[in-house]
């Protein structure tokens, strides 16, 4: 098939950067453009960004020219790592405007006629494009990924509370630098430092999972019943997030019960052809300290997720730690697999 064209928006940033280079030879989409603010438009990309990645910026960027981040692009894929107040706006004009805007910014997560995708998780929410498209009146939609720091632990949650129920979650992040952009933290402020507080992400963390962990009805998700309480804190880790997790469940179950139903988890078939799909979904290691950010955040080229240190909970039933690679499989990556997804379900063509 010829290739789809996309667009990054905010194509300059830590998780513009990731797209750029999760795009480059993607087989189903090709980069018509790359978008920033009045700061860099009119520049040559590889001139506009100061590049953080370890792999090379791709050749095909190199003398592209940033361009105004307005609807009319050639693109039916608008792939958005605006911050979330420029993408209030902005996202809504590019969907009126015919394009569909895969964003990675928490304006629009919660909202009832938007789906909040990750593939292996809830690919039937895509239906709540339809919805939104007749309420709205728009040609294009907006379907989001969330929070990197939600991603990875409801990913574990999907196969355990479809086999226990899960009640009430306890969780702990340790969140990498790059979650924050760039340039993010001030390097005073957190080197040989922890920062017991990342703004707004607590709620986000609470909400987000029971929506993506919820029930499809004909116009909107019926929230899980699970009850989070989150502690998120930002460490000196470069990328990839870290958290801890206590589970309570519908009924006593224990640790090995939960790591085979992590283990043995597949993803829909649909999600299991797409070309940013991991092979292993989720990656139950044994040792006694693993995951670790540096070890573990690259397993499935960051697309994996890892789980380690399944064990019993003397307040709650099971605790385990999960891993997850903040820009890859909690932003780009996990944005181009939602867009794949749709692609697969004739949404975009
Ligand atoms: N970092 C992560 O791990 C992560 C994970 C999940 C979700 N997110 C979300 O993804 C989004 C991007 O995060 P980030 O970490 O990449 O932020 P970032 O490094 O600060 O990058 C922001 C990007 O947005 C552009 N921009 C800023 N103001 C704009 C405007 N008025 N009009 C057009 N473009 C504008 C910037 O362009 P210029 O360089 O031209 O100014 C830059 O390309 C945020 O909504 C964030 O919450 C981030």
């Amino acid at each position: 098939m010829s290739k789809i064209k996309v667009a990054v928006l905010g194509a300059t940033g830590a998780v513009g950067q990731r797209f750029v280079q999760l795009l480059d030879k993607h087989p189903w989409f090709e980069v018509t453009a790359l978008t920033g603010s009045d700061r860099t438009v009119g520049q040559i990309y590889g001139d506009a960004c100061r590049w953080v990645l370890n792999e090379p910026m791709p050749d095909y960027v190199r003398s592209m020219r940033v361009v105004p981040t307005e609807p009319g692009l050639d693109a039916a894929i608008t792939f958005s790592a605006l911050p979330s107040d420029q993408a209030k706006a902005i996202e809504p004009a590019f969907a009126r405007a015919g394009h569909g805007v895969c964003s990675n910014a928490s304006s629009y997560r919660m909202e009832l006629d938007v789906p909040l995708l990750i593939p292996e998780v809830n690919p039937d929410h895509t239906a709540l494009i339809n919805v939104q498209r007749r309420q709205r009146h728009w040609s294009g939609f907006i379907a989001t990924n969330p929070n990197c720091t939600s991603t990875g632990f409801t990913i574990a949650f999907r196969p355990l509370h479809d086999a226990f129920g899960i009640r009430r979650a306890f969780v702990v992040s340790m969140q990498a630098l790059s979650g924050a952009g760039y340039p993010g933290v001030a390097s005073l402020d957190i080197v040989d430092n922890v920062i017991p507080y990342v703004s707004g992400e607590e709620s986000k963390v609470e909400s987000e999972p029971c929506k993506m962990l919820g029930q499809l009805n004909e116009s909107h998700v019926v929230d899980a019943s699970i009850k989070i309480s989150a502690h998120t804190n930002r460490v000196t880790v470069i990328d990839g997030h870290t958290v801890c997790v206590s589970l309570e469940f519908d009924r006593p179950i224990g640790p090995r019960e939960a790591a085979q139903a992590m283990a043995d988890f597949k993803a829909p078939s649909i999600v299991q052809t797409l070309p940013s799909s991991p092979r292993c979904v989720i990656e139950v290691r044994s040792e006694a300290d693993r995951p670790q950010p540096r070890k573990d955040r690259d397993a499935g080229k960051g697309m994996t997720t890892v789980v380690g240190r399944v064990r019993e909970d003397p307040l709650f039933h099971v605790k385990f730690v999960v891993l997850s690679h903040n820009t890859i499989r909690g932003a780009a990556g996990g944005s181009i697999l939602n867009a794949e997804l749709l692609v697969a379900q004739g949404i975009v063509s």
